[in-house]
């Protein structure tokens, strides 16, 4: 719910379990005045305090009170070079080359419904959702700011974007623009960043925020495996189930600075966007530039909260699933089974055994185009390499549909090989600089999306190879950084847009894609989570989580990852022992388990299974299927961390307390193991619940004293308990 103060100029943003709440001053300064649990509102102004600071200098309006400035002021949107020292939200630099920035505030509208933004993905809804405009201006320079605040109360969510318009006669360089600007009152934070690289990503990070500013970013052209958009400001005794901890995340793909300021007063400044290096966009009179949203989620109660309602929130109001309610695939990939040596017969024996398993669709991956025989050509050329599949798809698909499964099959846009038809023809349509060797990345050049001739070339094809066959999955992948960042189409005084540019060409043919083809699943990947964003998430429903495939390390992996993003985002996979990441030696039942914790699939020849094996798989598939929508739709709760804890646990609760499943990994065994119970969360603590079709226990029991764990009798061991209410 939006409350206004017209009178007093407060706007006062309520949701279920939070208020957020800034006002404009007799000077027109925004001022950001609380965040935190929900309170009655009124004017919180009153907890800002006034004191003369030196160094802090004093705004024109201040006429001799040393107590006011910007400096020390909350503010909701930072200024630039005026006054206020902490990190500036936007810096622009108009034809005199001043690099100053003085918002004040002129004005606000209110609306029904959910604000869009064009060309970028954001959440989407209905009357569920209110919309404010403030609109803010440099009256020197004539720019003017709207932020956009949208409201989902019982999601506790809160998004926030930007649009900068140009009024003024002459052109502007836009050199930074956040997309969301937070000040704290409040002393002593905590930072938590989700970090890690290649095949190890969004490991926890938390470390007390120190005076001076802490960041995280990419510079990569994509959100990176290295750093995650998405970033949490905590108390400092903040846990999973209590304390005041907010998590802030940027819908955006591309590069992103993510940074906090513990200031000269001891409070917090958090800032989120496009990172501002190698930033710098034109607006020309009458001109815009909108900065990707951002989403806020404060939970007063730890961070269990703050997931579920991030979790619900992706789920219903972000990502746009083919699916529509429906259960998605469970699904087999080829990649690790074959890599790129592959025939048809070799695709069709791995469906064959799958099949009979319980599993729907069968997934290409790459190698089935051009002359694609190793990762160093083919790349651009999508048109089906003849050799390896000789009658096409038309003759692959149904010989895998005839078996019940759909057909998928994988792709990487974004990309060309020099050893292919299309760099030959087209040399100029891969980044990189005049005069300068190329720098490759697996052996391979990146398009330049920003150019609507190359992406609609590189659609056409891809189109065309969709339209060949009855094909119901993609898997959308993209398999390096971004380097040699130069676009020949760009003129010199503009290449800073390309790096946002060549994002917005992205969006765009997935939004072509999307449009064309609504059935079709697309499963982002990045080298595995390289693109783990909630930008993708809202043209890919899910996203490969990681190319490590390995039970124990996914267990971080997915861990991390769930301080965001939900279950049905994840994708997981169970893949061939020995892990050909790891090396390590899980039993199939972990693996199981664990790739449950995800979207759930195979990536193995099963041809290669042991007959007691199959039955397992058969079982598995069965149960996933069983409680699909507990497990992907349900309540997510973290049990123990895997980082600190000797087993790793979590569990999915339905909406109406009536079943829940928790998932038990142990990690390598020793003798003479401690007794120890595990406290389960988020039951009907006046319910009893039948575990596993076997023995009763109370609700408030297992949740009070815990379910006792067996003694590990091996490494690396699983369990899960189905509890049903009676
Ligand atoms: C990336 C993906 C893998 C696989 C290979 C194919 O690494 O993450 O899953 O698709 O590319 O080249």
């Amino acid at each position: 719910m939006i409350a206004l103060d017209q009178e007093n100029k407060i706007f006062t943003l309520h949701t279920k379990h939070t208020t957020y709440q800034m006002k404009a001053d007799h000077n027109r300064v925004l001022l950001h005045t609380y965040y935190g649990s929900r309170v009655g509102g009124g004017d919180l102004s009153r907890l800002i305090q006034y004191a003369d600071r030196g160094f802090s200098p004093n705004p024109s309006e201040a006429e001799g009170d040393r107590t006011y400035s910007l400096d020390t002021l909350p503010q909701e949107y930072s200024s630039c070079g005026v006054g206020d020292f902490r990190l500036p939200s936007i810096e622009f630099e108009p034809v005199d080359g001043s690099r100053l920035a003085d918002l004040r505030y002129i004005g606000y509208e209110l609306k029904k419904g959910k604000y869009s933004l064009p060309g970028l993905p954001a959440f989407f809804g209905g009357d569920e959702w209110e919309t404010l405009i403030i609109h803010l201006i440099d009256s020197t320079c004539k720019m003017s700011v709207r932020l956009y605040y949208g409201v989902l109360e019982s999601c506790d969510l809160i998004t926030r974007a930007v649009q900068v318009v140009n009024e003024g006669g002459q052109r502007v360089q836009l050199r930074r623009c956040a997309s969301l600007c937070l000040d704290f009152q409040q002393g002593d934070m905590d930072l938590i960043t989700f970090d890690g690289c290649h095949a190890m990503e969004r490991g926890l990070h938390r470390a007390p925020l120190r005076p001076g500013v802490q960041s995280v970013e990419s510079v990569r052209g994509t959100s990176s495996h290295h750093h995650n958009p998405f970033v949490i400001l905590c108390e400092h005794d903040a846990s999973e189930d209590y304390g005041l901890c907010c998590g802030a995340m940027l819908v955006y793909s591309g590069n992103f600075l993510a940074a906090a300021e513990r200031t000269q007063l001891e409070n917090n400044r958090l800032l989120l966007g496009v990172n501002p290096y190698h930033f710098c966009y034109t607006l020309g009179p009458g001109e815009s530039f909108t900065a990707p949203e951002a989403a806020l989620v404060c939970s007063p109660s730890g961070f269990g909260q703050m997931s579920r309602q991030f979790h619900r929130a992706i789920r219903e109001k972000l990502v746009r699933d083919p699916c529509q309610g429906r259960r998605r695939p469970v699904l087999i990939n080829n990649w690790e089974a074959t890599e790129f040596d592959f025939d048809a017969e070799k695709l069709v024996n791995i469906a064959k055994a799958a099949a009979p398993l319980g599993i729907e669709l069968f997934v290409m991956d790459d190698g089935w185009f051009g002359h694609r025989d190793t990762d160093r050509s083919g790349l651009g050329d999508w048109s089906v390499n003849k050799k390896k599949l000789p009658g096409g798809l038309e003759a692959l698909v149904p010989r895998v549909k005839e078996l019940g499964m759909s057909f998928g099959i994988w792709i990487e846009p974004e990309m060309v090989s020099e050893d292919s038809a299309l760099y030959r023809a087209h040399p100029d349509w891969a980044l990189g600089a005049p005069g300068r060797p190329f720098t490759r990345g697996r052996s391979q050049l990146v398009l330049d999306f920003s150019r609507r001739e190359v992406r609609d070339h590189i659609y056409e094809s891809i189109r065309g190879v969709l339209n060949s066959a009855d094909i119901t999955y993609v898997k959308w992948d993209m398999n390096r950084s971004l380097t040699d960042v130069w676009s020949a189409a760009l003129p010199a005084g503009r290449q800073g847009e390309l790096f946002h540019r060549f994002v917005l060409g992205v969006y765009d043919i997935l939004e072509r894609m999307r449009r064309d083809f609504p059935h079709i699943l697309i499963e982002g990947c990045c080298g595995g989570g390289g693109r783990f964003d909630a930008g993708m998430l809202y043209y890919t429903p899910q996203i490969w989580c990681s190319d490590n495939t390995d039970a124990i390390d996914r267990l971080r992996i997915q861990y991390g990852t769930s301080f965001c993003y939900p279950v049905s985002t994840m994708g997981a996979h169970v893949s061939a022992v020995p892990n050909a990441q790891t090396g390590r030696i899980t039993p199939i039942e972990t693996r199981g388990v664990v790739a449950m914790a995800g979207t759930f699939g195979y990536e193995m020849d099963l041809n290669h299974t042991t007959p007691e094996e199959k039955e397992i798989i058969k079982r598995q598939t069965a149960f996933f299927k069983e409680h699909y929508d507990l497990i992907q739709r349900g309540d997510y709760y973290r049990l123990s961390d895997p980082f600190t804890d000797p087993f790793t646990a979590w569990q999915q609760v339905s909406a109406d307390r009536g079943e829940a499943l928790v998932s038990m990994v142990s990690g390598s065994t020793h003798a003479t193991a401690p007794f120890r119970r595990l406290r389960l969360k988020g039951l009907d603590p006046g319910a009893v619940y039948r575990v596993n079709g076997g023995e009763c226990w109370p609700g408030d029991v297992l949740m009070a004293a815990g379910w006792p764990m067996p003694m590990p009798t091996g490494d690396y061991q699983s369990i899960q308990l189905y509890l049903k209410a009676e």
